[in-house]
Parts: C-alpha cells; structure tokens; sequence
C-alpha cells in the first residue's frame, strides 16, 4: 500500500482527487490542507477514517511538512491560492503559498527522497490568439500572464530545478479549466449557476469571447493518478479533454439548462490582462500513459453539475456573499 501526501486535498480538485484515489487504488491518504477560504471539509465528508487523515496546515511550514513527508511514500501537491482575479487584487498570498509553499516541500522531498508530483495549469504558457490552429503542448515556451499564472509557472521551474539538480523523483502536470462539483463559487460556471439559484442575472467579463478548454474534475484526478503510478519522472505531461469553448457559449449554455431567457445575462468590466484563449493538446499523456477523459460530453457534465449546487446550497451558501461583495467592488 502507499502512503499518500495530498497537499491542497480540501479545495476543489484536491477533494475530488481524494475520492479518486480512496475509489480506485488501496493507498491510504494524508491531506495537508490551510483551509484558507478556499478550502472546506465538508469537501471531504464521508470519507473512510481508515483511509483519509486530515492534518490543518501550512505547505510553507517546514516543520510540519518535514514530519509529514518522513511517513509518506509520495506525495500530490494541489496546494495553491488558485484564483486570477484574487490576485490581481493582492499578490502577495500566491507567492507565499505557490513559490515559497512549494520550495519547502521540494527541500523535504528532496531530504526524505519521496517522489513527488506538482499538480499546475496550462496558464504557464499565456494564451493563444483565437484563429491560431496551434494548442499548446509540453515544449510550448511559458508565457504567463498574472499573478497567479506566473507564481505557477515560477513552481514549475523549482520543480524542474530540484529534479535536475538534486534528483528529486519529480513528475508535473499541467492541466486546462475544471469544472464539477465542489468548485468555489468565485469561479466561472459555479458563479453563474448559483447567481441563478439567487435571481441574480450571469456576470460576462468583457465581450464573453475568451476561450476556455473545460475538463471535468474527475478526469483531471484519473491523469494525475496515471502520471503519480507510471508516469516517467522528469517529465511534464499536459492534461486536457478537447473541451474549447468561450465563455459566451457556456453562459447562454448555463441559461438554457437552468430554463432562463438566452440573453439574460449582463457584460461586466473585464479581467485586467485577461488571456483570450487556452487549448490543450494532451496526446502525450494519451499516448504513452493510455489515458481518456471520461466526460465527453460537456452539456451532460455541466447540467449534473447545475443539479449538484442546486442540491447543495448548504454548502456553497456561505461563502456567496462575500465573493459577491468582492465582484461588486470590482464592477464585475
Ligand atoms: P482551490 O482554490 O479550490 O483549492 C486550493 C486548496 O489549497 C484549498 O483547500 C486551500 O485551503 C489550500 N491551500 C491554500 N494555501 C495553502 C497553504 N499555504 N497550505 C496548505 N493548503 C493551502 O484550488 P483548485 O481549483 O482545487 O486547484 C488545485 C490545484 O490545481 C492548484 O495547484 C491549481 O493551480 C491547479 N489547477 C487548477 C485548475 C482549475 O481549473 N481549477 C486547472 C489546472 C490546475
Ligand atoms: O486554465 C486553468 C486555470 O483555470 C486554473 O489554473 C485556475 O486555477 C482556474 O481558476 C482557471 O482559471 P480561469 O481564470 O480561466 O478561471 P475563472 O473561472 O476565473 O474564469 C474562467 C473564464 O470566465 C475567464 O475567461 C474569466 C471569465 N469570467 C470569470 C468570472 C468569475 C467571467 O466572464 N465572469 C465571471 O464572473
């Protein structure tokens, strides 16, 4: 059996990833998590006690993290403060957690020799123009564009570094957009959906033509689990499901699932530096790891999802106004 460190493990996708890992190997898990306002763990409720511990904590705090990896064989890092427009407003968090957080577990993976694998974004490599025929794949030169995006790419290359210089058995990913349940509602589609469940109307930065490529949560957790179990250490793989679609689209596609008038929805100040277009090509992963998204079709993934924060107000309830209050400061 192994013994599994999943930093981040009650955020979004560190949650789902949990589950993934409780469902589908023997290994028992440990999740290191801040819970900063991001993090919740009535994300991981239900959860055998046998299989999951739960340790609050920092990934900056060396101590700890130093204690935590010498019972561990390997370790998931998903730890990041994740959103571009927090850190347009304030900085400072994201570099912290996601350069200074992620050098100290690099120093105690090297210390303890574990094999490490850094969860990342296909931000790194900016953005593409919209009629540019070309995806990104993993020699596309990094490119970053905010805050957030650059303190990731910044990881990678400490990631890269260590396994260079110090052997560290070190593999990345870097994935497009998740979507699912479980997800913040300052993000995208969470946002919109629950402004709905609230009578407020859908908020569209800018024109709405930016490009997304959405990948379900689940699929992103069964590529991390592929490249953590037989991915080949040193590599970088990109994750992603042929999932292009601007955001236009997928706000009138919310609004029709959730019987409401096409255009009932408003355009809003746009994101400072907002990158127009991602799109992954991850053939590299299909190819040598034989991985395939299961969630193909979108609008199917998308309307489960509406129906899971319509089940679970409780859960999302909390934090709404506050990001509302945030947006509206921002005239978004
Ligand atoms: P999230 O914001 O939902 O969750 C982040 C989690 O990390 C939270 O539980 C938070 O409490 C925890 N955390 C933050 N700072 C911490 C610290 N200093 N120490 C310990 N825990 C801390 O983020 P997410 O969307 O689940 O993203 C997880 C990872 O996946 C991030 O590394 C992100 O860059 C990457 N990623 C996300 C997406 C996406 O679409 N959401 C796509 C590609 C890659
Ligand atoms: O590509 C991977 C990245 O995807 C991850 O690394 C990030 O952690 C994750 O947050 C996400 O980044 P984005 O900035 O693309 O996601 P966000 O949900 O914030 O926004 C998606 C798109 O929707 C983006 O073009 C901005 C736009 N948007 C966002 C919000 C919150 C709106 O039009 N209206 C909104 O209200």
């Amino acid at each position: 059996m192994t013994r599994l460190l999943v930093t981040g493990g009650a955020g979004f996708i560190g949650s789902n990833f949990t589950r993934h890992v409780v469902a589908h190997t023997d290994w028992h898990v440990t999740v290191l998590d801040k819970l900063t306002y991001a993090g919740n763990l009535a994300s991981l409720a239900g959860l055998p006690e046998g299989r999951v511990e739960f340790v609050r904590g920092d990934v900056g705090d060396a101590e700890l993290v130093d204690g935590l990896f010498a019972r561990v064989d390997a370790v998931a890092h998903f730890a990041a403060e994740s959103h571009n427009d927090n850190s347009l407003h304030d900085p400072r968090p994201f570099l912290d957690t996601n350069l200074a957080g992620t050098y100290t577990l690099l120093e105690a993976a090297r210390k303890h020799d574990r094999r490490f694998h850094h969860v990342s974004t296909d931000e790194v490599y900016g953005d593409l123009e919209l009629d540019d025929p070309a995806r990104f794949t993993e020699s596309t030169p990094y490119n970053p564009s905010s805050p957030y995006s650059a303190t990731k790419a910044g990881s990678d290359m400490l990631v890269r570094a260590w396994a260079r210089s110090f052997g560290v058995r070190a593999t990345i990913s870097n994935c497009s957009n998740n979507y699912g349940p479980f997800q913040h509602v300052e993000k995208f589609i969470p946002r919109q959906v629950t402004n709905i469940i609230r009578g407020i109307r859908p908020r569209l930065y800018g024109a709405g033509q930016n490009v997304r490529d959405w990948i379900h949560a689940d699929d992103h957790s069964s590529a991390v689990l592929a490249v953590l179990d037989r991915g080949r250490i040193g590599e970088t793989y990109l994750v992603g499901a042929d999932g292009e679609k601007s955001n236009k689209e997928v706000v009138e596609l919310v609004l029709r699932l959730m019987g409401q008038p096409a255009g009932a929805y408003d355009h809003v100040a746009d994101r400072a530096g907002h990158d127009l277009r991602y799109a992954i090509d991850s053939a590299k992963l299909r190819a040598e790891l034989g991985w395939q998204p299961r969630y193909r079709d979108f609008e199917a993934g998308l309307a489960d999802t509406i129906d899971w924060y319509r089940a679970n107000e409780h859960w999302w309830a909390p934090a709404k106004d506050a990001t509302e209050a945030f947006y509206a400061g921002k005239g978004q």
